[in-house]
Protein backbone atom coordinates (compact mmCIF):
# COMPACT_ATOMS: atom_id res chain seq x y z
CA UNK A 1 0.00 0.00 0.00
CA UNK A 2 1.10 3.72 -0.56
CA UNK A 3 3.14 4.80 2.58
CA UNK A 4 1.44 6.47 5.12
CA UNK A 5 2.08 9.97 6.80
CA UNK A 6 4.09 10.77 9.57
CA UNK A 7 6.42 7.46 8.57
CA UNK A 8 9.84 8.46 10.33
CA UNK A 9 11.39 5.33 9.25
CA UNK A 10 11.27 1.93 8.12
CA UNK A 11 12.35 -0.66 10.79
CA UNK A 12 12.01 -3.74 9.10
CA UNK A 13 11.72 -4.15 5.43
CA UNK A 14 9.37 -6.30 3.72
CA UNK A 15 11.91 -8.78 3.05
CA UNK A 16 13.64 -8.50 6.25
CA UNK A 17 10.39 -9.18 8.17
CA UNK A 18 9.31 -12.83 5.84
CA UNK A 19 13.03 -13.64 6.38
CA UNK A 20 13.20 -13.37 9.93
CA UNK A 21 9.24 -15.75 9.85
CA UNK A 22 10.75 -18.11 8.50
CA UNK A 23 13.46 -18.08 10.88
CA UNK A 24 11.13 -18.19 13.54
CA UNK A 25 9.09 -20.89 11.81
CA UNK A 26 11.89 -23.35 11.44
CA UNK A 27 12.41 -22.86 15.28
CA UNK A 28 9.23 -23.83 16.24
CA UNK A 29 8.73 -26.95 13.31
CA UNK A 30 12.31 -28.38 15.09
CA UNK A 31 10.57 -27.68 18.33
CA UNK A 32 7.31 -29.11 18.18
CA UNK A 33 8.20 -31.65 15.26
CA UNK A 34 5.84 -35.12 16.18
CA UNK A 35 3.29 -33.00 18.13
CA UNK A 36 -0.38 -31.72 18.13
CA UNK A 37 0.48 -27.82 17.92
CA UNK A 38 -1.83 -24.98 17.67
CA UNK A 39 -1.64 -21.79 17.26
CA UNK A 40 -3.79 -19.21 19.03
CA UNK A 41 -3.45 -15.66 17.48
CA UNK A 42 -5.43 -12.60 18.68
CA UNK A 43 -7.08 -10.29 16.72
CA UNK A 44 -7.08 -8.20 15.16
CA UNK A 45 -2.94 -7.37 14.75
CA UNK A 46 -2.09 -10.68 15.14
CA UNK A 47 -3.85 -12.67 12.02
CA UNK A 48 -0.92 -10.99 9.29
CA UNK A 49 2.12 -12.68 11.42
CA UNK A 50 -0.30 -15.61 12.13
CA UNK A 51 -0.85 -16.19 8.53
CA UNK A 52 2.46 -15.82 7.15
CA UNK A 53 4.07 -17.84 10.11
CA UNK A 54 1.78 -21.15 9.44
CA UNK A 55 2.55 -21.01 5.46
CA UNK A 56 6.51 -21.30 6.84
CA UNK A 57 6.38 -24.22 9.46
CA UNK A 58 7.02 -27.34 8.48
CA UNK A 59 4.61 -29.65 10.91
CA UNK A 60 0.83 -29.73 10.82
CA UNK A 61 -0.75 -27.19 13.00
CA UNK A 62 -4.14 -25.89 13.62
CA UNK A 63 -5.20 -22.66 14.41
CA UNK A 64 -7.62 -20.26 16.22
CA UNK A 65 -8.55 -17.20 17.68
CA UNK A 66 -9.36 -14.58 20.14
CA UNK A 67 -10.12 -11.30 20.58
CA UNK A 68 -9.75 -8.78 23.89
CA UNK A 69 -11.12 -5.26 24.78
CA UNK A 70 -10.11 -3.14 26.99
CA UNK A 71 -12.44 -2.34 30.07
CA UNK A 72 -12.92 0.17 32.44
CA UNK A 73 -10.97 3.51 32.16
CA UNK A 74 -8.58 1.48 29.89
CA UNK A 75 -6.33 1.06 32.72
CA UNK A 76 -2.91 -1.03 31.98
CA UNK A 77 -3.92 -4.77 31.73
CA UNK A 78 -7.47 -4.16 32.45
CA UNK A 79 -8.68 -6.61 29.44
CA UNK A 80 -11.39 -9.11 29.11
CA UNK A 81 -12.42 -11.72 26.83
CA UNK A 82 -14.32 -10.24 23.95
CA UNK A 83 -14.45 -13.11 21.95
CA UNK A 84 -13.39 -16.68 23.34
CA UNK A 85 -11.78 -19.76 21.27
CA UNK A 86 -13.49 -22.16 19.44
CA UNK A 87 -12.36 -25.24 20.95
CA UNK A 88 -10.96 -26.26 23.94
CA UNK A 89 -6.73 -26.53 24.44
CA UNK A 90 -7.12 -29.54 27.20
CA UNK A 91 -4.33 -31.13 26.54
CA UNK A 92 -2.80 -29.31 23.66
CA UNK A 93 0.51 -28.09 22.69
CA UNK A 94 -0.40 -24.21 22.60
CA UNK A 95 1.35 -21.50 21.23
CA UNK A 96 -0.29 -18.13 21.79
CA UNK A 97 1.07 -16.02 18.53
CA UNK A 98 1.07 -11.91 19.54
CA UNK A 99 1.62 -9.06 17.32
CA UNK A 100 3.73 -7.41 19.98
CA UNK A 101 4.56 -7.45 23.96
CA UNK A 102 4.81 -4.25 25.43
CA UNK A 103 3.72 -3.70 28.79
CA UNK A 104 3.23 -7.69 29.07
CA UNK A 105 -0.25 -7.13 30.59
CA UNK A 106 -1.98 -8.22 27.55
CA UNK A 107 0.20 -11.25 27.23
CA UNK A 108 0.12 -12.01 30.99
CA UNK A 109 -3.43 -12.30 30.82
CA UNK A 110 -4.13 -14.23 28.01
CA UNK A 111 -1.55 -16.97 29.57
CA UNK A 112 -3.03 -16.84 32.87
CA UNK A 113 -6.76 -17.23 31.39
CA UNK A 114 -5.44 -19.82 28.47
CA UNK A 115 -3.16 -22.07 31.21
CA UNK A 116 -6.12 -22.22 33.38
CA UNK A 117 -7.93 -24.77 30.60
CA UNK A 118 -5.19 -27.52 31.15
CA UNK A 119 -3.18 -27.33 28.01
CA UNK A 120 0.01 -29.90 27.91
CA UNK A 121 1.83 -26.64 27.13
CA UNK A 122 1.55 -22.84 26.68
CA UNK A 123 4.43 -20.83 24.29
CA UNK A 124 4.77 -16.88 23.84
CA UNK A 125 5.63 -16.55 20.15
CA UNK A 126 5.92 -12.73 19.37
CA UNK A 127 6.07 -10.28 16.03
CA UNK A 128 7.66 -7.83 17.54
CA UNK A 129 8.95 -7.39 21.59
CA UNK A 130 9.27 -3.72 23.45
CA UNK A 131 11.23 -5.00 26.45
CA UNK A 132 12.40 -1.46 27.32
CA UNK A 133 8.53 -0.80 27.90
CA UNK A 134 7.81 -4.45 30.14
CA UNK A 135 6.09 -3.69 33.64
CA UNK A 136 4.99 -7.38 34.25
CA UNK A 137 7.28 -10.22 33.17
CA UNK A 138 6.35 -12.98 30.63
CA UNK A 139 8.32 -16.01 28.99
CA UNK A 140 8.81 -14.87 25.33
CA UNK A 141 9.59 -18.36 23.43
CA UNK A 142 10.18 -16.99 20.03
CA UNK A 143 10.89 -13.24 19.13
CA UNK A 144 11.24 -11.66 15.21
CA UNK A 145 12.65 -8.62 16.75
CA UNK A 146 13.36 -6.85 19.87
CA UNK A 147 12.28 -2.89 18.91
CA UNK A 148 12.51 0.56 20.48
CA UNK A 149 10.61 2.54 22.73
CA UNK A 150 8.72 3.97 19.20
CA UNK A 151 5.20 3.64 18.10
CA UNK A 152 5.17 1.45 15.15
CA UNK A 153 2.88 0.01 12.14
CA UNK A 154 2.64 -2.32 9.84
CA UNK A 155 2.31 -6.25 9.23
CA UNK A 156 -1.20 -5.70 11.63
CA UNK A 157 -0.28 -3.44 13.79
CA UNK A 158 -2.13 -0.57 13.31
CA UNK A 159 -2.85 3.25 14.80
CA UNK A 160 -6.76 3.58 14.95
CA UNK A 161 -7.13 0.70 13.34
CA UNK A 162 -5.53 1.91 9.93
CA UNK A 163 -1.61 0.66 7.98
CA UNK A 164 -2.19 -2.90 9.54
CA UNK A 165 -1.83 -3.72 6.15
CA UNK A 166 1.52 -1.82 5.31
CA UNK A 167 4.00 -5.03 4.37
CA UNK A 168 6.85 -3.54 6.42
CA UNK A 169 7.45 -2.14 9.59
CA UNK A 170 7.71 1.21 10.56
CA UNK A 171 8.11 3.86 13.14
CA UNK A 172 5.05 6.61 12.64
CA UNK A 173 4.56 9.86 14.58
CA UNK A 174 0.84 8.59 15.82
CA UNK A 175 0.31 12.26 17.24
CA UNK A 176 0.69 14.22 13.88
CA UNK A 177 -1.82 12.69 11.77
P1 LIG B 1 0.66 -4.57 26.33
O1 LIG B 1 -0.48 -5.11 27.11
O2 LIG B 1 1.17 -3.26 26.85
O3 LIG B 1 1.80 -5.55 26.12
O4 LIG B 1 0.05 -4.08 24.95
C1 LIG B 1 0.01 -4.80 23.84
C2 LIG B 1 -0.97 -4.20 22.84
O5 LIG B 1 -0.82 -2.78 22.67
C3 LIG B 1 -0.66 -4.80 21.49
O6 LIG B 1 -1.36 -6.00 21.29
C4 LIG B 1 -1.03 -3.71 20.53
O7 LIG B 1 -2.40 -3.82 20.17
C5 LIG B 1 -0.83 -2.42 21.29
N1 LIG B 1 0.45 -1.77 20.95
C6 LIG B 1 1.53 -1.65 21.76
N2 LIG B 1 2.53 -0.99 21.14
C7 LIG B 1 2.08 -0.69 19.89
C8 LIG B 1 2.69 0.00 18.75
O8 LIG B 1 3.85 0.47 18.75
N3 LIG B 1 1.90 0.10 17.65
C9 LIG B 1 0.63 -0.39 17.59
N4 LIG B 1 0.05 -1.04 18.62
C10 LIG B 1 0.77 -1.18 19.76
MG1 LIG C 1 -4.03 -2.11 18.50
Amino acid sequence: MTAPPNIERVLFTEDQVAARIHEVAAEISEKYRGRDLKLVAVLKGAVFFLTELARAVEIPVKIDFLAISSFGSGAPGMVRIAKDLDEPIQDEDVLLIEDIVDTGFTTRFLLQTLAGRGPRSIGICTLLDRTVRRIVQVPVDFRCFEIPDRFVVGCGLDYKQLYRNLGYIAVMHPDKS
